[in-house]
């Protein structure tokens, strides 16, 4: 439980649905916008705000969810079968009554973009006029899909009519006031009705929405709190309202972005996630994409068609179409074009990844160069080490991953071989084409391909120079 202006609150989640008008087999909630799941901006909004607990209705895919967020696993109820968002709550209901609040604040798990602010809108107008029911109201041109707020004569809220069952005969002409799907209830006003919902509409579902002409009829105070037309609380219910929410928000962090010091150039292709951190002075160049918890450092150079995740970037360059997951570029280090950089690697200062070069679970020490063509797994670099195009470490054996040390100054021909567990000594050369298995001391030349003969007179084509023109 939580206390909001002095009062107890209680937050819970309406994630259970299939999302059949999404198409797909995956809970609709974990549905991503930027690479994070719809219900993770939830659970963000909800903590920032303040909230320490909140409880999720689970159902379709609920194991699915609570594997993706175990540090809220003790907070999911299960409905069974989603018979409707009403449904939903009713399941909720013994846990809801057990928490002791007097306030319940309902959000639907499609809306991710609501933010602590709007939470702050609907919970200070609703504790202030002492009301029972509240909801955030949008003012659409179209109400599309979305529940209509109907109010009487007198202005009063009297009902929420979802669209499947509006009759425009009987219902009059809509006002464009829509039903955000965020609520607060008074929870013992809540307790009188929320077993009166019935399925008695279009869908056979029972409707939350239902609640507010209950409580209407019982002269309850109800409120719909107006936002007027505000995107970003827009439930997202088709592959075409999840590409423009994303797209929403997309374009309102790269701008934040800008306005805050980064150059971000051809900046309606770029894709920053709401997590990563891009700090003034960064230089990014789309189309491009950083997700995750990256960072982007002052003097940071990204240049085109370059994806990073959950990586972090200082004083570097990244050259174009590089891919970059869970790494680690410290300074004056050139990544690219064309590299891929594997989870754990670290590239430390004035270092070169250069064109398909893969890196993986690796440290590459200051000043060493992979500059072309090698694959890089499982190893200890230290400082100037050199390695030459076509070089690969051999790190598996099939069944385990061994260890490759290279010492300083190390410097490896081109299309070596090193098979693993094997350490390089330092100052060492090992020759190009050499497929070294055991170690190579310090100061020495490892060598290890067969010794080239020249046959004299040999050479099956040696007449055909007599065929060929000059
Ligand atoms: C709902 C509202 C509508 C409002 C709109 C705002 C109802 C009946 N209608 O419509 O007035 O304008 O949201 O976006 O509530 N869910 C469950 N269990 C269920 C069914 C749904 O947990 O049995 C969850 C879904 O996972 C979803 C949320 O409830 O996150 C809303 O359900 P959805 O089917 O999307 O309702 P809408 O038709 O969008
Ligand atoms: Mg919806």
């Amino acid at each position: 439980m939580t206390k909001v202006n002095g009062r107890n609150f209680i937050a819970a989640i309406l994630a259970a649905g299939k999302g059949t008008r999404m198409k797909s087999d995956l809970p609709k909630v974990l549905h991503e916008l930027l690479k994070k799941p719809m219900l993770w901006y939830l659970l963000n909004t909800f903590k920032k705000f303040g909230f320490s607990r909140q409880i999720i209705v689970a159902g379709h895919g609920n194991e699915l969810l609570s594997n993706k967020f175990p540090d809220y696993r003790n907070d999911f109820v299960i409905q069974g079968t989603q018979r409707g968002t009403g449904h939903a709550l009713q399941e909720a209901w013994p846990t809801i009554k057990a928490t002791g609040a007097e306030f319940l604040v309902v959000a639907n798990g499609d809306t991710p973009l609501v933010s602590a602010q709007h939470l702050e809108t609907l919970i200070s107008k609703a504790t202030t006029t002492g009301v029972d029911f509240g909801l955030l109201s949008l003012k659409l041109d179209d109400p599309g899909s979305y529940g209509r707020v109907a109010r009487d004569q007198s202005g009063r809220v009297r009902a929420v009519i979802e669209s499947k069952d509006y009759i425009h005969g009987k219902d009059g002409p809509c006002s464009g006031e829509i039903n955000s799907g965020i609520y607060i209830f008074r929870v013992s006003a809540l307790a009188e009705i929320i077993f009166e919902l019935d399925a008695d509409n279009e869908q056979k579902e029972f409707y939350i929405t239902q609640l507010i002409s209950l409580a209407y009829e019982r002269n309850m105070t109800v409120q719909a709190v107006q936002v007027g037309n505000c995107p970003e609380l827009l439930g997202i219910n088709n592959p075409a309202e999840l590409v423009a929410q994303e797209e929403y928000l997309r374009a309102i962090i790269v701008d934040r972005l800008i306005s805050n010091g980064v150059i971000i150039r051809s900046k309606d292709q770029v894709r920053i996630g709401p997590d990563a951190v891009i700090e003034p002075g960064a230089d990014i160049t789309g189309p491009c994409e950083i997700y995750g918890t990256s960072f982007v450092g002052r003097g940071a150079r990204i240049n085109s068609h370059c994806y990073l995740e959950d990586s972090s970037v200082r004083e570097s360059e990244i050259l174009s179409f590089s891919h970059i997951l869970q790494c680690d570029i410290k300074n004056n280090a050139i990544i690219g074009p064309f590299t891929r950089l594997r989870p754990g690697t670290v590239m430390e200062n004035g270092t070169r990844a250069g064109n398909f070069v893969e890196i993986k679970n690796s440290t590459i020490g200051r000043d060493s160069k992979v500059n072309h063509l090698a694959y890089i797994g499982d190893t200890e670099m230290d400082t100037e080490v050199n390695i030459g195009a076509g070089t690969i470490t051999c790190n598996y054996d099939g069944k385990k991953k061994h260890k490759t040390i290279i010492e300083q100054q190390v410097f490896i021909g081109s299309n070596a071989s090193l098979v693993a567990p094997v350490r390089i000594g330092r100052r060492s050369m090992v020759g190009a084409g050499s497929t070294i298995t055991s170690d190579v001391p310090e100061d020495s030349l490892g060598i290890a391909r067969s010794r080239q003969i020249n046959l004299v007179d040999k050479n099956p084509l040696k007449n055909r120079k007599n065929k060929i023109k000059d």
